[in-house]
Parts: structure tokens; C-alpha cells; sequence
């Protein structure tokens, strides 16, 4: 498949197709890694107006967020439980989604470029597995229609998420 040009602008049949993509394009028997770079690339082509699409995931202790696949800028590698937007979705196990991030106490700035934010925990069973965080230079980039396309694409993560986790 030719994934460029591949999302028409129409948001609701450019969500269903990179739903199915990610199912598509994710091989079980690769690194967690080669996966979510994919679902990145996938996810930022297809949102547009996103300057850092990517992943942290949990450390073993459940302690920080650690810097997973993504694509944007270089960005902080390590994320407190309780910090910034991505330890509030970790610690609330809620969707953050964020306006403005100069709104937000205790936004973590990785690109000063962004203006607004959303955060979707990565939820198996009791345990977060980590958050899935989505900036934009635009203020009010995301709605709540992205919120629960990207939850329920979220959702289809943890299906394909491998079993034995912890363990890059
Ligand atoms: N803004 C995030 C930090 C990660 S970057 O946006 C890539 C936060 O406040 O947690």
C-alpha cells in the first residue's frame, strides 16, 4: 500500500482507514518498538496539523514515563508519574486534552512550538502501559471527536500490545 496521499481531509473516512492501518501495518513477532514508530507516522499523517506525535511507556516500576517511538522534535525522555500533561493522563488514567498548554500548571514544554495537547492513557487491565501524546501548533487543534477516535484507537493498541509487558 502507498500510504502518502492516502487520507482524502475528510476526517471521519480518514480515521476509519488509519484505524484499519494500524491493525494492517503492525507485525506481532517485531519489537514493540518498530510497531508504534509505525502507528506514529500513521497517526501524525493522518491528524495533520501535528508537530509531535509519539508514545512514552512505563517504566517497570510504574514510577515514569520513559520516551518511546514518536515523530517531532527531540523530547524529554523521562516524565514523572503526576507531571506535566503526560504524568497527569498516566496518574489520572484519564484523556487529557488541552486547549492551550500555557493553561495547563506543570506543562512540560519539549517544542515550543506547540500550543495545544492531547494525552491518551494506555490502559491494560489495572495497569498503564503508558500514554499516547499528540502536540500541535495550533491552539484548540483537537476536539472530542479526535478524543474518542484516538481512545478507541488506543483501545486496539492494547489488543496488539505484547502480553509479556514489561520488557522493551
Ligand atoms: N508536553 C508534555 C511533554 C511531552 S512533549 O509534548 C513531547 C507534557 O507536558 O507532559
Amino acid at each position: 500500500m502507498e500510504y502518502e496521499g492516502a487520507f482524502s481531509g475528510n476526517r471521519l473516512e480518514d480515521f476509519t482507514l488509519a484505524t484499519r492501518l494500524v491493525t494492517e501495518l503492525w507485525e506481532p513477532e517485531l519489537p514493540l518498538a518498530s510497531n508504534l514508530a509505525n502507528v506514529s507516522a500513521l497517526l501524525k499523517q493522518c491528524l495533520g496539523r501535528a508537530n509531535w506525535v509519539g508514545f512514552y511507556l512505563m517504566n517497570g516500576q510504574g514510577s515514569q514515563l520513559v520516551l518511546g517511538p514518536f515523530q517531532g522534535l527531540p523530547a524529554c525522555t523521562r516524565i514523572l508519574v503526576g507531571k506535566g500533561v503526560c504524568g497527569t493522563a498516566a496518574a489520572t488514567r484519564k484523556t487529557q486534552l488541552v486547549p492551550d498548554v500555557h493553561e495547563f500548571p506543570g506543562h512540560i514544554s519539549c517544542d515550543g512550538a506547540s500550543l495545544s495537547e492531547m494525552v491518551v492513557p494506555i490502559i491494560r487491565r489495572d495497569s498503564v502501559l503508558g500514554v499516547l501524546d499528540i502536540d500541535s501548533p495550533e491552539k484548540a487543534r483537537f476536539d472530542t471527536v479526535d478524543q474518542e477516535w484516538l481512545e478507541r484507537v488506543v483501545q486496539e493498541l492494547v489488543k496488539l500490545w505484547p502480553v509479556a509487558w514489561p520488557g522493551w
